[in-house]
């Protein structure tokens, strides 16, 4: 089964592909976490992507075709592949279909989080992550069992950090991009009939229930 997680930022793709990892044992492909990975390099590259990033805009469809296809291309993560934060718009939509055609995979479903955009800054504010494993928490939603320290056992990390793009204007900007260039791509996925809507306004663990729920009817 590969998953697409599809939502604003802010809606819960990483949270929500954080318990899948850990309850279905499936591999998440986030292109941001990839992003900022590149970030830390220090290469020529790394300067474009953060402007860019920075910016609220969509790195190029090459750099990131070329990320996926890397993970879509290995067999030991063959059809178990949680998609966060790809694809964002129609090109890289199409893109998917024809890399998972030639691995000889398909997508399942996209659960699409459904949010008001009303509380998105809020959740973006209080947003720090993991610097391990990656793993979102939430300073007035979710915040961690201890302070500034890692539940997820498997990485023991006692370092949470924010995300230098998840700033007011810089969300603005991420909103503003994923109305022009991502939403339009759900209307290609409800023309196959694999679109799942989850109220992502409810509680973390009630929206995993639902996501669970519809993944044990797939
Ligand atoms: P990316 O890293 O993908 O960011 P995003 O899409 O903007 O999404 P976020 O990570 O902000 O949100 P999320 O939905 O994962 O929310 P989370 O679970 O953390 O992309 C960053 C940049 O990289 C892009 O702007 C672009 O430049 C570039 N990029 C990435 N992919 C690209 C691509 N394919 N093509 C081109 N460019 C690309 O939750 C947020 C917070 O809310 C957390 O603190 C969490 O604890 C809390 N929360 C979650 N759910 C709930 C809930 N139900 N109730 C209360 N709080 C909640």
């Amino acid at each position: 089964m590969n998953l697409i997680l599809f939502g604003p930022p802010g809606a819960g793709k990483g949270t929500q592909s954080s318990f899948l990892v850990e309850s279905e044992k499936m591999f998440q492909l986030s292109t941001g976490d990839l992003l900022r990975a590149e970030l830390k390099s220090g290469s020529d590259l790394s300067k474009q992507l953060k402007e860019i990033m920075d910016a609220g805009k969509l790195v190029s469809d090459d750099i990131i075709n070329n990320l996926i296809e890397k993970k879509i291309s290995d067999p030991s993560v063959k059809n178990n592949i949680i998609f966060d934060g790809f694809p964002r718009n129609l090109e890289q939509a199409k893109s998917l279909d024809d890399m998972l055609d030639k691995y000889n995979q398909k997508i399942s479903a996209i659960i699409n989080l459904k949010v008001d955009y009303s509380v998105l800054v809020k959740r973006i504010s209080g947003r720090v992550s993991c610097s391990i494993c990656k793993k979102p928490f939430n300073e007035f939603f979710d915040p961690p069992v201890e302070p500034n320290n890692c539940s997820n056992n498997k990485c023991d990390s006692r370092e949470l950090i924010k995300r230098s793009d998840d700033n007011e204007s810089t969300v603005t900007n991420r909103l503003k991009t994923y109305d022009d260039q991502t939403l339009p791509i759900l209307d290609y996925y409800r023309k196959k009939g694999i679109v799942k809507d989850v109220d992502a306004m409810k509680a973390i663990n009630e929206v995993t229930g639902e996501i669970k729920s519809i993944i044990s009817n797939l």
